[in-house]
């Protein structure tokens, strides 16, 4: 199976995406970016990481493929709490090209479709640096999430320290969004 956005389509890593997902991993803008971190890595790590992804884990992680680009990006839905019923969310389009065209809408639009309706989640979570102009306004402006906290000098970037966001929506929020925008009939 794949999950789909109204141009997105979210489906499995496989090994031919490697390459572009070690340029990508190895990308300082997109590190800045990111919450996470790493050290410069090989292929050879690269590899490894994809050794062990696995169909039952609680973190799932999905190549966004577009039909201009093919693959532009990664997205996951990882830390599943059944008992919760919540996950947290992350996503990079790594080809820049392909930023700017509605594709990280469509890509947060699809995994929240497929978290709420599918999955039965009640809330998605996602952390964001206070400098990340893009991803705030594609999440809260576009996407129905709101700032629900933030903790102060989390992330130390460039000999500074700078805030966190937690941002989050709840299945009822997402289902307003949707009632209101019209995501899924307007295709
Ligand atoms: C964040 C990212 C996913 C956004 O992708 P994108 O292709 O620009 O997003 P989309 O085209 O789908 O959405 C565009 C909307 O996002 C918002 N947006 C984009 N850039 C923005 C900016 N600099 N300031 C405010 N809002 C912005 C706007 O609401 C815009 O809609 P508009 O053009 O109608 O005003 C992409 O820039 C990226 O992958 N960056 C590097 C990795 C990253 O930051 N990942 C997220 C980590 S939390």
């Amino acid at each position: 199976m794949s999950i789909k956005g109204r141009v997105v389509t979210l489906r499995a890593i496989e090994r031919e995406d490697l390459p572009l997902l070690h340029k990508w991993a190895n990308d300082n803008e997109i590190n800045a970016m990111i919450g996470g971190w790493h050290f410069p890595s090989g292929m050879n790590d690269q590899q490894k990481w994809f050794e062990t992804l696995n169909l039952n884990s609680l973190n799932q992680r999905y190549a966004i493929d577009v039909p201009d680009f093919g693959l532009v990006g990664t997205a996951n839905l990882v830390e599943i709490n059944w008992k919760d019923k919540n996950a947290h969310h992350g996503m990079t389009l790594g080809n820049r090209d392909a930023r700017g065209k509605g594709y990280a809408v469509d890509t947060i639009m699809a995994i929240m479709r497929f978290a709420f309706e599918e999955l039965g989640l009640n809330r998605l979570d996602t952390t964001i640096i206070e400098y990340n102009a893009s991803s705030l306004g594609v999440y809260t402006k576009k996407c129905g999430w709101n700032i629900e906290g933030t903790q102060k000098r989390w992330y130390f970037r460039q000999n500074k320290y700078w805030d966190r966001h937690i941002v989050g929506i709840t299945r009822e929020q997402y289902f307003d969004l949707v009632n209101k925008n019209n995501y899924w009939h307007e295709q």
